[in-house]
Formats: structure tokens, C-alpha cells, sequence
């Protein structure tokens, strides 16, 4: 096991109702807040309201900036910054999922600092300084409820890169699973995916002696694997969308990095398909990850012939690791299938004419990944083998 520091502050509220507490929470910090959300989701489900009737009873006032878009861009953020700095706003409420979570991350980064906010993405800046940020969730998938990322895309140059610092783990986040109840199929698999992607890409190490992460890992994609098809036949099960609600958070809030140096290549390598083709984070990530399996397995066989007999109970034959090994990847690929998913760029409608790029894109700061080192030409070959 490594050296670590674990601290993850964030104030986690879960449950029933919860979000009536929202404007109590804010009220510890301001009594003026950004009300930040997506395309309108939150309306149809009468969420807004609530939220605005506890913020209006806690005494706090707020000024609205909505049409956060999946794969948030970095032009909303600047408008944010001027909105808090023209209103005197020193406090984001962010009522979605991690796109717009990760907006209201940038725009709390934006309103302390006199220069462009996307010079922190190109890690032209550091971050010094930013806005607290609170969260109402509407989707399990991203975690970017406790985490210190905030990913955004750039349409000019179609970049999409992430900043990391504590400085924006949110205050708190409110998890009620009776929000997501009105996920669509699609999002809810997406999310799945990416849940289960923060989890793979912890869980594939070259670190030794991780007995208890490994557990827990593996007990945290168990539960995805068994409560996704529930929520999927019954977006109403507040018992399955509960399991993968904590899920997310739990997957994401660094609780199962702890020790272990984690991989990261996948989403670096699903990030370009997003930030050149706007495609969901979550179904990028079925596309790239089992291609990804497939391209590094043999680095350690023995960890994926691991993950195949605890994760998707594959029998091991104990003769001839390679072939449990493979098995397990074949089993992420059905499940992914299963869900929903895509598993291909093809289905995607992605074809070869980019993929040199995205390649010397997601490397254009050296080679990407820990379990194996890829480098431009290792990348490619990731893409070809998802086509
Ligand atoms: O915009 P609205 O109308 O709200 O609709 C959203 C959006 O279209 C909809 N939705 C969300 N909750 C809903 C709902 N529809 C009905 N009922 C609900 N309860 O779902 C769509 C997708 O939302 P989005 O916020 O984009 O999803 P997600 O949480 O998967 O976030 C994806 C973004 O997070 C980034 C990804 O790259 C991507 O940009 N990530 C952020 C991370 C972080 N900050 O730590 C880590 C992740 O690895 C990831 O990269
Ligand atoms: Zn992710």
C-alpha cells in the first residue's frame, strides 16, 4: 500500500426529502446565492420549486443562471463569473449532475481571478482562490459532488480539460434518491458506466497489497452491476436508485483510491470523444474502457483474472489465467450491452478519420495511464481496437 492523505470534507445529506434543507444549509454561508442549473429537467420535475420555496424560507435570495449543457462549455462559465461579480455573489447553488456541478466549480474558480477562467483548464493559472459551492443532485454518475475536479469543453479547439483542486469540493451536497426517478433509461446506464469506471480505474493498479480497497472496489461494481437493471425495470425502486446513488459518491470521493496509485488513461482517452463529438461522458467510457482492457491485460494478468472471478463470478482456471482474464472483459462488455450501452465507436458513428488526432491530443502532455504508460501510438491503437 502507498502513503496517503485522505480528507474529503464535503457534508453529505441522503435521503427522503432532503432538498427541503437546501436553503438551511446555504444560509451557513450567505444569504445570496447562483442558482445554477441545466436544460430544464429540474422544472418538469417540480424540483426547482422546492428548492426555491426552501430558499426563499431560509431568508436567502438568489439570482438564476440555467442552460448548463451535458459536457458543460466554458462560454456559460464566463457569463456566471460576470452574472456573481455584477451581483455580488459569493455562493453557487448547483441543481443537477456533473455537468452542472463542474459549471458552478468553474464559476467559482472565475470570480476571484482577474484573468480568463479557462487559463486554469490550460493550466496557464493555479487556483488560488474560489467561491463555495453547494450541490442538489439529480443523477448518480460523475461524483462530482465531493470531488475536486470541475472537466469543461472549449468549442473553440473542441478541448475538453479538467482542473483539480480541493479548494472546490463542495460545502455539501444533498443526495435524495427520489430525484433521479425521472432519469431516463439512457442517463441512468450512463451513469452507471461512469460509476463504475471511477471504481475500475482505481481498481487497476500495479500497487501491491490493496486487500481492503480491492474489497471494497469490488463490493461498489457489485452493487452497480445488481441495482442497475432494477432501477432500469422500475425507475421508481427508491431501494436500487438509493444503492446507486451512495454508489456514485462513494465511487468518486476517493475513499477507494486510498493507497493505490489509480490508471486515469480511460478518461483522458474517453475525453477527447466528448470534447471533439459531445457524446455522454458515461457511453464514451463502455466504448474505451473494455478496448482499454483488452489493450493492457497481459501487463497483469493476475488482476484481471481477479476482477473477473470476484466482480462477474467467472470461474477461474487456474491453468490458464489469460483465458479468466478475458473472460471478464467480455462480461463488462455484455453488461454495458445490457444496460443499453454502446460498446463500439461505430455505434457511436464514429469513425477512423479522427483518431490520429484525439490520440496526439490526449497525449499532447506525455504519455496518459499508470497500469501501463501509453503513449501516442499506444492510444491509437486503443481507438482502432473500440472501432
Ligand atoms: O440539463 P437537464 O435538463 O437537467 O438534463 C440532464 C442532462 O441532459 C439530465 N438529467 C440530470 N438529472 C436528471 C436528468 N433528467 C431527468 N431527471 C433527472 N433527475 O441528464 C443529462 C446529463 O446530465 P449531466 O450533468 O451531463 O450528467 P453527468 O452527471 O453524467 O455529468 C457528466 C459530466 O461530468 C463530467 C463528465 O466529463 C461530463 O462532462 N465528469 C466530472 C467529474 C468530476 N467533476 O469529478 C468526473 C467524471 O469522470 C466526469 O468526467
Ligand atoms: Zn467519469
Amino acid at each position: 500500500m502507498e502513503n496517503f492523505v485522505f480528507q474529503n470534507p464535503t457534508k453529505i445529506i441522503f435521503g427522503r426529502d432532503t432538498e427541503r434543507q437546501v436553503g438551511m444549509e446555504v444560509k451557513q454561508y450567505t444569504d445570496r446565492v447562483l442558482l445554477h442549473y441545466g436544460g430544464g429537467s429540474i422544472k418538469k420535475s417540480g424540483l426547482y420549486d422546492r428548492v426555491v420555496a426552501s430558499l426563499k424560507e431560509a431568508g436567502v435570495d438568489f439570482v438564476e443562471l440555467s442552460g448548463v449543457q451535458p459536457n458543460p462549455r466554458i462560454g456559460l462559465i464566463r457569463e456566471g463569473v460576470e452574472l456573481c461579480r455584477k451581483h455580488g455573489i459569493r455562493f453557487i447553488l448547483a441543481v443537477g449532475g456533473g455537468s452542472v456541478i463542474d459549471s458552478a466549480k468553474g464559476i467559482a474558480v472565475g470570480v476571484p481571478y482577474e484573468g480568463d477562467v479557462w487559463d486554469f483548464y490550460l493550466q496557464k493559472a493555479v487556483v488560488k482562490q474560489a467561491l463555495p459551492v453547494g450541490v442538489v443532485l439529480t443523477i448518480p454518475a460523475a461524483g462530482s459532488e465531493t470531488s475536486p475536479a470541475s472537466v469543461v469543453t472549449n468549442e473553440e479547439g473542441a478541448l475538453k480539460r479538467d482542473i483539480g483542486t480541493d479548494l472546490i469540493r463542495p460545502k455539501f451536497a444533498i443526495l435524495n434518491p427520489e430525484l433521479t426517478f425521472t432519469l431516463p433509461p439512457y442517463q441512468t446506464a450512463c451513469g452507471a458506466a461512469d460509476i463504475m469506471a471511477h471504481v475500475m480505474e482505481r481498481y487497476f493498479t500495479r500497487v501491491k497489497e490493496t486487500d481492503l480497497t480491492d474489497r471494497l472496489c469490488e463490493s461498489t461494481l457489485r452493487t452497480v452491476i445488481k441495482y442497475t437493471p432494477l432501477a432500469l425495470q422500475n425507475p421508481t425502486d427508491y431501494a436500487a436508485r438509493a444503492e446507486l446513488m451512495w454508489a456514485s459518491t462513494v465511487a468518486h470521493s476517493d475513499l477507494l483510491g486510498t493507497g493505490r496509485i489509480g490508471d486515469w488513461a480511460s478518461h483522458m482517452i474517453e475525453h477527447e470523444l466528448s470534447g471533439i463529438y459531445d457524446v455522454a461522458h458515461g457511453a464514451g467510457l463502455a466504448v474505451v474502457f473494455p478496448a482499454w482492457m483488452q489493450y493492457v491485460y497481459q501487463e497483469d494478468v493476475r488482476v484481471f483474472a481477479k476482477f473477473a472471478t470476484r466482480v462477474w463470478g467467472v470461474e477461474p482456471d487456474f491453468a490458464d489465467l489469460e483465458s479468466t482474464a478475458l473472460a471478464g472483459i467480455e462480461r463488462v462488455k455484455d453488461f454495458f450491452r445490457s444496460i443499453g450501452l454502446p460498446v463500439t465507436l461505430t455505434e457511436l458513428k464514429i469513425g477512423t478519420d479522427r483518431l490520429e488526432e484525439m490520440a496526439a491530443k490526449c497525449t499532447e502532455r506525455g504519455p496518459v495511464g499508470n497500469f501501463k504508460r501509453l503513449d501516442r501510438e499506444d492510444v491509437h491503437r486503443i481507438y482502432r481496437l473500440a472501432l
